[in-house]
């Protein structure tokens, strides 16, 4: 299997993050193969910013893909600590992949740590809730 770790470290340094100077990364491995990159992009207005798990996501379903054709995301933060999406993301991710894929999230020590967006965000806001 290739080393992720590797690739989201290198694909970190592409962060556009001059405020923070906190890069982030995440890899999009779709069924068929394909692998989507997305960093984190800041702003002079901070609110704007938007983080590496939206731009990837982002690009996926730019690029016609939707939530059946997602099997794992990596991602990848400049922290000491484990590491985690925070709280925009997690609506994000709840309502574009599937509860059960499996995110692999990175340190910059290397060390990982496996979850799921189902973990992350239970009894989260969903479309069920407009009915
Ligand atoms: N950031 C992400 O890209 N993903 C997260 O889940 C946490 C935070 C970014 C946003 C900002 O550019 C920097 O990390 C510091 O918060």
């Amino acid at each position: 299997m290739a080393n992720y770790f590797e690739k989201l470290k290198s694909l970190s340094t592409k962060a556009y993050a001059p405020y923070s100077n906190f890069h982030v990364s995440t890899i999009c491995v779709l069924k068929d193969g394909t692998e989507v990159n997305g960093v984190n992009i800041e702003n002079a207005a901070y609110s704007v910013v938007l983080c590496a798990e939206r731009t990837c996501l982002a690009q996926v379903y730019t690029l016609g893909y939707r939530k059946a054709d997602i099997k794992k995301l990596f991602l990848y933060t400049d922290s000491n600590q484990k590491g985690s999406p925070c709280g925009m993301c997690r609506q994000f991710l709840l309502e574009l992949i599937d509860h059960d894929v499996p995110l692999e999230i990175y340190n910059k020590k290397g060390e990982s740590y496996v979850v799921t967006i189902g973990d992350l965000l239970p009894y989260g806001f969903t479309k069920e809730d407009l009915k």
